[in-house]
């Protein structure tokens, strides 16, 4: 942890580059193109999706189809907006179909997301669904058992508390279900609370911290 946030995020516009030509797996051949995932490149708060739909594939980014728009209306009741956090997914090229993702293509496609992790160094990684819960916190419980119940891992090398919480399209199946998203996701603000360091003295030579806006990636998709 600590690397500048200029560095790591040079690094991860390369990474974007590379995403963009990949042919790890078959989906290449089917996809419009690749969705790297955007928001801010130093977010203290990260979201991992599943894959791109239909919507993701044609524009090239995250959670814009009707999941989309309930997840920033969920960010939007808790006073955060999509510049504030950053938006991934599991697979970066859409399963023909939305068909579920296959064991092969989350394998292929995984070093990106840890990459993506290292790079962007989040405190909590909110995981929406079951792919993104089992790929990250390692293990099979599946999310009806596992959400709104956060976890200390290792990822990346980094300590992150990952927290589970259904995909928004399950929110808008059920309105039972909506509500329990919308209650999983009022905790958020205190888990990244209790996540911040603890404020370091201010330096007034140097101390002064990179502004916000350069560190968006607000070229990612
Ligand atoms: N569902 C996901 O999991 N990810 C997206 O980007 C869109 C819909």
């Amino acid at each position: 942890m600590g690397r500048p946030a200029a560095e790591r995020r040079e690094e991860l516009i390369e990474l974007y580059r590379e995403v963009q030509n990949c042919r790890r797996c078959p989906l290449y051949a089917t996809r419009t193109q690749a969705v790297f995932g955007s928001g801010n490149a130093d977010a203290d708060l990260m979201f991992v999706g599943e894959a791109p739909g239909f919507h993701e594939d044609q524009q090239g980014k995250p959670f814009v189809g009707a999941a989309g728009k309930l997840l920033d209306t969920l960010l939007e009741e808790i006073g955060l907006a999509r510049e504030d956090v950053f938006i991934a997914n599991v697979l970066k090229s859409r399963p023909p179909g939305n068909r579920d993702p296959q064991p092969e293509e989350i394998e292929a496609c995984k070093p990106y997301l840890t990459r993506q992790i290292e790079l962007i160094e989040p405190r909590v990684i909110c995981t929406l669904g079951n792919f993104s819960t089992k790929l990250l916190t390692r293990r099979q419980d599946g999310i009806t058992r596992v959400h709104g119940q956060p976890q200390d891992h290792v990822v990346a090398g980094l300590p992150v508390r990952i927290y589970p919480i259904y995909h928004p399209a399950a929110g808008l199946r059920s309105t039972a279900m909506l509500e329990t998203l919308r209650e999983d996701f009022k905790r958020l603000p205190e888990l990244l609370e209790a996540a911040r360091p603890r404020e370091e003295p201010e330096d007034e030579e140097e101390g002064s911290p990179e502004p916000v806006a350069a560190s968006q990636l607000g070229l990612f998709g």
